[in-house]
This record gives C-alpha cells, structure tokens and sequence, in this order.
C-alpha cells in the first residue's frame, strides 16, 4: 500500500500541501481530483521524489520514500507520467523507449553494462503493445500527435516497470473522444497490469465513470474522499467546484 501521514510543502508563503493524510490500497485504481492550484501536482511531486516535503512521510509498504533519490524511488516501484509530456522529440518512438530500457536496466545492473539491444526491445515492443502505440514505433516523437505524445510519456513510466503509476491529468488538451480512448487505455492497463494506479483528472464525468474511489485536494488539504457516489454527492465538493466556477475558470 501506498500512503502518505502529515504531508506538507510549502513554497514561500504558499502552502501547496497542508497536512494530507491519505491512502492507496495495492491496486487500487484513485483518481485525485481538486479545483487549479489546489496543489494535486505538487502532491504527486512529493510522492515521486521530485520535491523533498516540509514534513511528513510518503510510505510504501511501510518504507518512508522521504529523502530518497528520485532514481531510489523509482527503483522502489514508483514511476510517473507528467502534465505536460516530456519526450525527445528528435528520436523515434522505439528508438526513446529503448533508451530509456537501457538506461533503466543499466542502473539496476552491473555499473556500465550494457544490455543487449534485443532484448530492450522486447520490453519496448511490449509496452508500445499495452497502449496501442506499435504502429507508430519508427514515427518521430515530435510528429506524434498529442494523444500519443501523452502515451509515450506514460511508455516511458511503464518501462519502469511500477508498481505505483501516477498519471498527471492524462487526458489534458485533448478533445471529448480522444479523451474517452485514452481514459479506456488507462483503465485496461490498469486492469491488466494489477498496479496501484493514481491519475489527476479534470473532466468529472471520466472520473465518476471509472474511478474505484476519488481524492479531493482544495487549497492543499483533504477536501473528501471515498466513491464516485459519496463524492458526486459532498456539499464540500460541490461548493469547491461551484466556487471556482464563479471566479471564472
Ligand atoms: N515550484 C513551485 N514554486 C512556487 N510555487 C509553486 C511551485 N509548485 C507549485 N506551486 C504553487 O503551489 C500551488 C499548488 O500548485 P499545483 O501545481 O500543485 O496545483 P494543481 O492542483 O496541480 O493545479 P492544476 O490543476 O492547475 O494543475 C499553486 O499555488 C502553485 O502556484
Ligand atoms: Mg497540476
């Protein structure tokens, strides 16, 4: 299980993560929902290992991942993808993965060996399978569409082979339909691969859709948690969306 106690972060007089306390069973599939701002990517950058927390723990099965190395973490199970996608825009589809293959295997191998270009394929073949991206394995990143740059971003977290995978609003820029294809990729990957699964997610009608049970972070604290159900129905959660709303986002 992952869970985090007394989270906090502040950045200057911002208190981006107050006091978070939260749980995600073994499998779990959760989205973390919130108004903008409210802190949903900082939480995810203090559970990866990107930001060190004021205060708190992030454990995982019990070991604290606070003050360990990103590249620690990662080899502990945690893998992300990110908002904004991060790719390499001057190498192919195959040619990112299998770097990034390589380079995993090469940390938790023998210092400097390299292993075989075959076999990193296999793994990178593998994962393009999982999301449907096989076919555009010899496009250049930079002439992906933006769905599938989003998807390479979740290849690259994948290769990591996680046991947590936190997806950063995975739908972000991406119209109605194309959305609904990438949430279907999401959750039968997640339902394949039997991983914790944590996805931030703007469009609530994906998250009632498919979420096992929803987080909801305001102004940096715990707004609510629990299902689809109970939250659709939280007058805290109602009044949070409709005050954003009203100031115009
Ligand atoms: N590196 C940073 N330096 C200073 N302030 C930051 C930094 N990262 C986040 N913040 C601030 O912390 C708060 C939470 O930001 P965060 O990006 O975590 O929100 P979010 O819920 O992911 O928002 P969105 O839905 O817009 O992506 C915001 O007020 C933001 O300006
Ligand atoms: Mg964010």
């Amino acid at each position: 299980m992952l869970s985090v106690e007394y989270l906090s972060k502040s950045f200057g007089g911002v208190a981006a993560i107050r006091d978070v306390t939260l749980e995600f069973p073994t499998g779990s599939l959760t989205a973390v929902i919130g108004p903008n701002g409210a802190g949903k990517t900082t939480f995810f950058n203090l559970i990866s290992g990107a930001i060190v927390p004021d205060d708190g723990r992030v454990l995982l099965d019990g070991t604290d991942l606070v003050g360990m190395s990103h590249t620690e973490i990662v080899h502990r199970g945690v893998a992300r993808a990110f908002q904004v996608a991060s790719i390499f825009p001057t190498l192919t589809v195959a040619e990112t993965l299998d770097a990034a293959v390589q380079a995993h295997r090469g940390h938790a191998g023998v210092l400097g060996r390299r292993f075989p270009l075959a076999e990193c394929q296999e793994r990178s073949r593998e994962v393009m399978d999982m999301l449907g991206l096989a076919d555009e394995a010899d496009t250049l990143s930079a002439n992906l569409s933006h769905g599938d740059q989003k998807l390479l971003d979740i290849a690259l977290a994948l290769i990591l082979q996680p046991r947590v995978l936190l997806l950063d609003e995975p739908t972000a820029g991406m119209g109605p339909e194309e959305r609904w294809q990438m949430i279907d990729k999401v959750y039968r990957l997640w339902e394949r691969e039997k991983m914790t699964v944590i996805f931030i997610e703007h469009d609530m009608d994906i998250v009632f859709k498919i979420a096992g049970s929803i987080r909801v972070l305001c102004y940096g604290r715990v707004l609510a948690e629990g299902t689809a159900e109970q939250i659709r129905g939280n007058p805290d959660v109602i009044a949070a969306y409709l005050g954003t709303e009203t100031r115009g986002h």
